[in-house]
């Protein structure tokens, strides 16, 4: 099966398989200020990755892997609808484009689009320091997501086997590229010793990319004939990823992702530490099935859904609900006791 077929196949079982809702937001809970003196016209969204400025904290994350028409066409909606709402906008990866000329269009037609906005790059961790800057180049992208999958890899029948010398190549990459790299999972969470370890590379950023969302385990599952079904509950629960990050203690922005689906969600990934959320499947699903309209709307519904709940905490920006307490029950109570975290 070629790369482009494939990669639709992802989005036709994205679709089938959905969203597992097993991030564990759920086991989170804000307490309740009867008193919050603050009117909802002085909150502005504006939030920053380190220096990039987005509107607000919601960025379109990583789908349009693989090239041809379909992905082109994808790209191009995604593209519209990030500059209708002028929210940040990640293209998912572009190998493809970068082994065969006639994709470029797929992905040159989201900074033909989005002209002014905020885009991310993106390559797996194969990559080689030029294609990174072609990948860049080719959008001139403000960061550059190198997404890290072993487990989709596995999964997948013609995926990689050999995941030696990944560090030192996201060593090369940091030191070599002039914007920031976001290292990014893709459904399996990451650990405290993961964060660590990227950030003494010289890392700027990770995006968790949390277990409870899309899952690549079940949507590579169902292209095999003999399945790894052990590989479907595998990975770090967002909520638990996020806390992991934390305790690694580091200076690294970190980034929420993995079944991201409404503005709570959000706001607790925020009082976790995140600085800004991707949504993925959830806003698939929306454009696939019922269009762009119904997609902006939901983009400006999280915005103004968001302002409620600051407002119902009584915080002027998205970045002080860092300070906002939490009280965890359920799995990531358990999880967060047991890995010792703060
Ligand atoms: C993805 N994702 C992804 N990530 C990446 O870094 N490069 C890619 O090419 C793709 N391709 C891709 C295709 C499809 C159809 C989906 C649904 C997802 C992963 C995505 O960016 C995200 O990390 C995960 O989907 C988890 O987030 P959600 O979907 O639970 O919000």
């Amino acid at each position: 099966m070629n790369r482009s077929a494939r990669k639709l196949d992802h989005i036709n079982h994205a679709l089938i398989t959905g969203q597992a809702n097993s991030h564990g937001f759920q086991d989170l809970k804000f307490v309740h200020n009867s008193i919050p003196e603050i009117n909802i016209n002085e909150i502005s969204l504006t939030s920053e990755i380190g220096e990039l400025h987005l509107s607000s904290p919601i960025f379109i994350n990583a789908m349009t892997g693989g090239g041809g028409e379909r992905t082109k066409e994808i790209n191009q909606q995604l593209a519209e609808v990030a500059a209708e709402t002028n929210i940040g906008m990640a293209v998912g990866s572009q190998m493809a484009a970068l082994k065969d000329q006639e994709q470029r269009s797929t992905y040159e037609v989201v900074r033909r689009i989005h002209s002014k906005g905020i885009i991310f790059a993106n390559l797996g961790s194969e990559a080689t320091v030029d294609q990174a800057k072609r990948a860049i180049d080719m959008l001139e992208a403000n960061a550059f997501q190198l997404h890290v999958n072993v487990i989709q890899e596995l999964v997948m029948p013609e995926g990689d086997r050999d995941f030696t010398k990944t560090l030192t190549r996201i060593e090369h990459l940091v030191h070599q590229l002039e914007v920031p790299v976001i290292v990014k999972e893709v459904g399996y969470g990451m650990s405290k010793s993961t964060v660590s370890k990227l950030a003494s590379v010289g890392v700027e950023a990770v995006d968790v990319g949390g277990f409870g969302g899309t899952n690549f385990s079940r949507i590579e599952n169902e292209r095999r004939q003999r399945r790894l079904d052990f590989f479907d509950d595998w990975g770090i629960t967002t909520t638990c990823s996020l806390l992991e990050a934390k305790d690694a203690r580091t200076t690294l922005h970190v980034l929420a992702s993995g079944g991201l689906q409404t503005a709570l969600d959000l706001a607790k990934a925020m009082a976790l530490g995140a600085c800004a959320g991707g949504f993925a499947g959830h806003f698939l699903k929306i454009l696939v099935e019922k269009g762009q309209e119904a997609l902006i709307t939901e983009i400006t519904e999280l915005q103004k859904d968001l302002k409620m709940i600051l407002t119902a905490l009584q915080l002027h920006a998205p970045q002080q609900l860092k300070e906002v307490p939490l009280v965890i029950s359920g799995d990531t109570f358990h999880w967060a006791s047991q890995r010792g975290l703060d």
